[in-house]
This record gives C-alpha cells, sequence and structure tokens, in this order.
C-alpha cells in the first residue's frame, strides 16, 4: 500500500510574488534539491538541476530569478526558463524543461505532497 508524505516548506507569507527560495528535503533516504517560485497566485517547485548538465541552477543561495524577475537562469550558461512550467526558452537547453514537482498551497504553507510506493 502506498502512502503520503507531506513536507511543509514554508509559510506563504515568505514568498513573495515573482520570488524564488531553494529547499533542501530529504527524498528515500536521498537529498532532494528544489526551487519554488512564486508567480501572483499561483506557486510552482522543480527540482533545482539544469536539463543541460545537471547543474544547480542557482548562482547564491535562493537567487534563481533574472534581473526582471520574469525568468528562472541557470547560473552556469545563462539559460532561461519560464516560471510556469520550467520551459526553456533560451540557451544551450531550448526546448527541454525543468522537472516539475507538484505543490500547493495548504493553510497558508507551500507543501510538497509525494506518494512512496513500499
Ligand atoms: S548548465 Fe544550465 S545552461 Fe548549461
Amino acid at each position: 500500500m502506498s502512502r503520503e508524505t507531506c513536507f511543509r516548506l514554508c509559510p506563504l507569507t515568505s514568498l513573495p510574488d515573482q520570488s524564488a527560495q531553494g529547499f533542501s528535503i530529504l527524498w528515500q533516504s536521498k537529498e532532494l534539491e528544489l526551487l519554488v517560485v512564486r508567480e501572483g497566485a499561483r506557486i510552482h517547485a522543480f527540482v533545482n538541476s539544469c536539463p543541460h548538465t545537471g547543474a544547480a541552477l542557482d548562482w547564491a543561495p535562493h537567487q534563481f530569478l533574472d534581473a526582471e524577475g520574469k525568468h528562472i537562469q541557470c547560473a552556469t550558461h545563462g539559460a532561461l526558463f519560464r516560471l510556469r512550467d520550467g520551459y526553456c526558452v533560451f540557451g544551450p537547453c531550448a526546448g527541454q524543461s525543468l522537472t516539475p514537482v507538484p505543490v500547493e498551497v495548504v493553510k497558508e504553507d507551500v507543501v510538497i505532497r509525494t506518494v512512496v510506493e513500499p
């Protein structure tokens, strides 16, 4: 029987509009690096790994967005990804996407839910 695991990442109020924040969670005995982006009322989460080389995207802790706050920008070669779906619109991995992670807001907290198979 599978069971659901819930990770409360942060209060929604700690994630201003047009901002991103990095998180590290323990997932199946391994550390998983994530980034969470707020775009108005919508929250998106992705694995913090560029599809070009697998490198982490942030150029400093929690620094994931370009200067305008309109795209996620890879620190290594500058690829730009849409906030809403992680699709790469510019750079060496154009046409590829970040790996999405299901995220939701529960009682004003940003929450990741995962299903763990036995
Ligand atoms: S590692 Fe991200 S664009 Fe090259």
